[in-house]
């Protein structure tokens, strides 16, 4: 890649990598190769308009400095610290906070252009989730690191910058984020974090949901009711779902994501796919955080302003810890990261603790323990790992659905296009079911496609014809859900894949030709898809 020239010809730092992205352009082929280095100097203002209520428009320039010296290449050797270990944010001490608060303060007080500004920071997030800039390689087509495997390793590139500019603004290297707990249903951590809450401090943001302060609990699936123990209920199946079934790299972490692949413009074969942490607990946790009194759920309800919010990285932060927990402790077959090599030479722009571009890829993401932190274990996940939904269906429910006029539906292009509404009840045959295979068996929903002007949610049942946005999920027979965060104006096509295998065998019904698949929709946004199919994956 045209990539390593820079820093060496002497040259003004936006010169070379205007240079740089020029060279790419010569050299990569428009599809089929990593995602490289944007080119900075081509940034668009994105637009950010709010289409429901009074007519807003939130501050949406997005464009990042670029600071005058060399970019420099990322090694471990030259990034060097202490081991740091991340604690979770209902647990630290009082001295601990009283720390956390100076740093984000020193932060928020460093000029707006500074890179290591909160404002800079936050500005990185939007910078490439909300449209500033094109792929290199393609200039026809937006770069986004949300929606595919990209996900994972951008976010903790993103905190590892982040909490190494904190640490340095108070002179401590081994300071360390935190993380918030929100998986926890047993020992505090699902709620908002305390030290987050405090008006008037450098962790609070005014901009919160004031429903949902404590004692209120998370919801990790949008919209649940109950009391607090279907409640917990409901959360502990949203984990187990989303990490535990979940157990390939594809499915969890998201799929591939190249230079060419378009977030918005895409077809039923090459339409990104996001992972089930990212579409399902985590984007359920930036409408939970979000003010709904405000038209994009702002600041942690939209990918715009999520980072403008402290708490943001503290969620990330859990997140990631997330990630490591599916890799190395989770029971059953051992998961693995994606081997790829247009995963893995995939590469960012940072801001490093001395202002500087750094130049990052994704293989260097992929262990935490060499970036120079851990976390601890944390008791509470065992109940997630260990959550075993009761089926409330028994025998299969296809006769049933198909005398009552439930339609089939098929994998695409067959069907055309096809409107949800408020829930779509289908079908679907399953594969041949004779075969052993080792593979899990995969439901994908195809082709969605959603303009995101408003958060919707798409709640996923097998075996529950009667199933609606308001059914509970904490049963064998709820899949998973794809959350998707408002960014109006923006046109998402996706495929969307669930494991379903372990839900069929609690059920009792891995062995049925065909089941029955229902698509509730919570929110209001109109959603179309292009096929259903069960496969093994
Ligand atoms: Cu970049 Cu939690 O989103």
């Amino acid at each position: 890649m045209g990539g390593t020239v820079i820093g060496s010809f002497g040259m003004p730092a936006f010169l070379m990598i205007a240079f740089a992205a020029a060279v790419s352009i010569l050299t990569s082929p428009a599809v089929g190769s990593p995602i490289g280095l944007p080119n900075l100097r081509q940034c668009e203002l994105a637009t950010d308009n709010s289409v429901v209520g009074p007519p807003t428009t939130i501050h949406v320039n997005c464009c990042l400095p670029i600071p005058s010296g060399d970019v420099i290449d990322f090694s471990f050797k030259k990034y060097k610290a202490p081991k740091r270990v991340r604690q979770a944010a209902h647990k630290v001490s009082a001295d601990y906070i009283a720390k956390y608060t100076r740093a984000y303060d020193l932060m928020r007080s460093l000029p707006e252009d500074d890179p290591r500004s909160l404002s800079v920071q936050s500005k990185l997030h939007c910078a490439f989730c909300n449209g500033a800039y094109k792929q290199a390689g393609n200039d026809s087509v937006i770069l986004q690191v949300h929606f595919s495997w990209l996900f994972l390793p951008w976010h903790r590139w993103y905190l590892y910058f982040h909490e190494r500019i904190l640490g340095s603004l108070i002179g401590d290297p081994t300071f360390s984020l935190v993380f918030w707990n929100w998986d926890d249903q047993r020992d505090g951590g699902n709620v908002m974090p305390a030290m987050f809450l405090q008006n008037g401090s450098s962790l609070y943001d005014e901009k919160r949901n004031q429903n949902n302060l404590p004692p209120t609990l998370v919801k990790l699936v949008p919209g649940i009711t109950g009391n607090n123990t279907e409640i917990i209920n409901q959360n502990l199946n949203a984990v187990y779902q989303d990490l535990v079934t979940a157990s390939n790299a594809e499915l969890f972490m998201g799929g591939a994501y190249r230079t060419g692949v378009d977030i918005a413009n895409s077809t039923v074969l090459d339409a990104p796919l996001g992972g089930s942490i990212e579409n399902g607990i985590h984007n359920a946790m930036h409408f939970w955080t979000g003010d709904p009194t405000l038209p994009l759920f702002q600041d942690m309800g939209t990918f715009t302003t999520a980072s403008r919010d402290p708490i943001f990285y503290a969620h990330h932060s859990n997140v990631d810890r997330l990630w490591d927990k599916w890799l190395y402790d989770l029971p059953g077959r051992r998961r693995r990261n994606h081997k790829d090599p247009d995963f893995l030479d995939a590469e960012f722009y940072f801001y490093d603790e001395t202002g500087s571009l750094v130049r990052v890829n994704v293989r260097d993401a992929l262990k935490s323990e060499k970036l120079g932190y851990s976390y601890p274990e944390v008791a509470a996940d065992d109940l997630w790992v260990n959550y075993s939904p009761p089926p409330i269906t028994s025998g299969s429910a296809v006769a049933a659905a198909r005398a009552s006029g439930v339609p089939d539906i098929g994998p695409s292009p067959q069907n055309g296009t096809i409107s949800l509404g408020t829930v779509l009840t289908a079908i679907v045959k399953t594969p041949d079911a004779n075969k052993k295979h080792k593979e899990e068996e995969v439901l994908v929903v195809q082709g969605l496609q959603v303009t995101r002007d408003t958060f919707v949610a798409v709640i996923v049942f097998v075996n529950l014809p009667s199933a609606n946005s308001t059914t509970s999920t904490a049963s064998a027979e709820y899949v998973g859900t794809f959350n998707i965060i408002a960014d109006p104006g923006k046109t998402l096509m996706s495929n969307v894949k669930f494991e379903i295998g372990d839900n069929l065998r609690r059920i009792g019904i891995q062995n049925e030709p065909e089941v029955v698949i229902s698509l509730a929709v919570k929110g209001t946004q109109p959603i179309t898809i292009q096929g259903l199919t069960i496969r093994y994956s």
